[in-house]
C-alpha cells in the first residue's frame, strides 16, 4: 500500500485501490470534526503553506478549512504576480525557503509539472492542488469519494458502473485524474462526450482501455446520458490561446432539468468539479437542476473538506490519534 506519511501527493498514479480505501476510511472518520460535532487540536502548532498561483475558490479554501479543523494554522500566498516567482525566482528556491516555514504545502500553479518541480526543493510534503491541464489529484479523490457515497445510497458500488464525462476533456485536469483513478476499478463503461477538438488525451483513453473498461467516444449528448454518473465540466477558457477560441465551444453541451428528464435515468447522479460557468452563453448546468435531489455538486464540494482532512492527517502521520486531541465543542 502507498505510504502516505511524509509523502508528496503529486499524481493519482501513486495510489492503488487499497490506499484509496484506507484514505476514504480516514475521511469517514473526519465527519464529526468537519460537521463541528467534535473538535480536535491534533495539528496544534503545525503550519500549512497554502500557495495558490492560479485562481481558486474551493480547493484553496477547503485545504485551509481542513487544516484549521485539525487544529493547524494556515499561511497563504495567492497569485503569481504577488510572489517572487514574478521576479524570476525558481520553483526550487521558492520551495527550499517556504518549506522551512511550513509542515506541509498545498500548491496550485498554471504549468503542468510545476508542482512536481517545486517538490524537488521542498523539505516537507507537497500536495498538488492542480498543475495546469495535467492533474488535480485531490479533486479526483473527492470525486471518487463522492461517487462511492452516492452509489452506496443506491445500494451499488463503483465496479460495473457507467460514467459519462462531458465538456472540455482536453484541458480538464479533474477528468484526467478521475479517469486514471477509475482505472483501478473493474468493468466500467466510460463515455467521453466532447467536441473532437477538446477530446480526452490519447494517454488517458489508452489507460481506460488498458484497464479493460468499455470506452465510448462521442460528440453527442443524446443517447449517452443514461449513465449512473453524468460528470459535466467547464470549458477551460484559461487554457485556450484566446477567449474567442474558447467561445467556439462554450454552451455546446448544456444540461438542464428537461434534458435530464428526457435522457437520464431517474437516479442518474450529476457531478461537476465546479465552478460551473453560469453565464448565459455557457450555462453548462442550469440552475433549474438545483432542486433535483440527484444533483450532487454541493455534496461533492463538501466532501472536499473530508478528503483533504484525511490527506493532511495521513501525510502528517496523525490519522490514528485525532480523537486523543479532542476538546469539548
Ligand atoms: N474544483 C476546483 O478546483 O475548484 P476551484 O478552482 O474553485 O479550486
Amino acid at each position: 500500500m502507498f505510504k502516505f506519511e511524509g509523502a508528496n501527493i503529486l499524481s493519482v498514479k501513486q495510489f492503488d485501490r487499497e490506499s484509496i480505501e484506507y484514505l476514504f476510511r480516514i475521511a469517514d472518520a473526519m465527519q464529526p470534526y468537519a460537521h463541528r460535532q467534535k473538535q480536535t487540536k491534533v495539528l496544534d502548532g503545525a503550519i500549512l503553506g497554502n500557495l495558490f498561483f492560479e485562481p481558486s475558490t474551493r480547493t484553496r479554501v477547503s485545504f485551509g478549512t481542513a487544516f484549521n479543523l485539525l487544529g493547524g494554522h494556515v499561511r497563504e500566498t495567492t497569485g503569481l504576480s504577488s510572489s517572487a516567482l514574478a521576479k524570476g525566482e525558481s520553483l526550487y528556491d521558492t520551495a527550499r525557503v517556504l518549506s522551512s516555514y511550513s509542515d506541509v504545502i498545498a500548491m496550485r500553479h498554471p504549468d503542468s509539472g510545476s508542482v512536481a518541480e517545486f517538490a524537488t526543493g521542498s523539505r516537507v510534503p507537497v500536495i498538488n492542488g492542480g498543475d495546469g491541464a495535467n492533474e488535480h489529484p485531490t479533486q479526483a479523490l473527492l470525486d471518487l469519494y463522492t461517487i462511492q457515497k452516492e452509489q452506496h445510497a443506491h445500494q451499488a458500488g463503483i465496479d460495473g458502473m457507467h460514467i459519462a464525462l462531458i465538456g472540455d476533456l482536453k484541458h480538464g485536469r479533474t477528468v484526467h485524474s478521475l479517469c486514471k483513478l477509475l482505472c483501478l476499478y473493474q468493468n466500467l463503461k466510460i463515455t467521453l462526450i466532447s467536441p473532437k477538438e477538446l477530446a480526452m488525451p490519447d494517454e488517458v483513453v489508452s489507460a481506460i482501455e488498458n484497464a479493460g473498461h468499455q470506452c465510448v467516444i462521442t460528440e453527442q449528448l443524446e443517447g449517452h446520458l443514461d449513465a449512473d454518473i453524468v460528470y459535466q465540466t467547464r470549458i477551460q477558457q484559461e487554457r485556450f490561446p484566446s477567449e474567442e477560441e474558447a467561445n467556439l465551444y462554450r454552451g455546446k453541451f448544456r444540461l438542464n432539468q428537461a434534458i435530464y428528464t428526457q435522457h437520464c435515468k431517474s437516479n442518474t447522479v450529476i457531478m461537476h468539479p465546479l465552478p460551473r460557468d453560469s453565464r448565459a452563453d455557457a450555462n453548462e448546468l442550469d440552475n433549474d437542476l438545483n432542486l433535483n435531489p440527484n444533483l450532487a455538486i454541493f455534496r461533492q464540494a463538501d466532501n472536499g473538506v473530508l478528503v483533504r482532512m484525511a490527506l493532511f492527517a495521513a501525510t502528517l502521520g496523525v490519522q490514528d490519534i485525532v480523537n486523543r486531541y479532542e476538546t469539548q465543542v
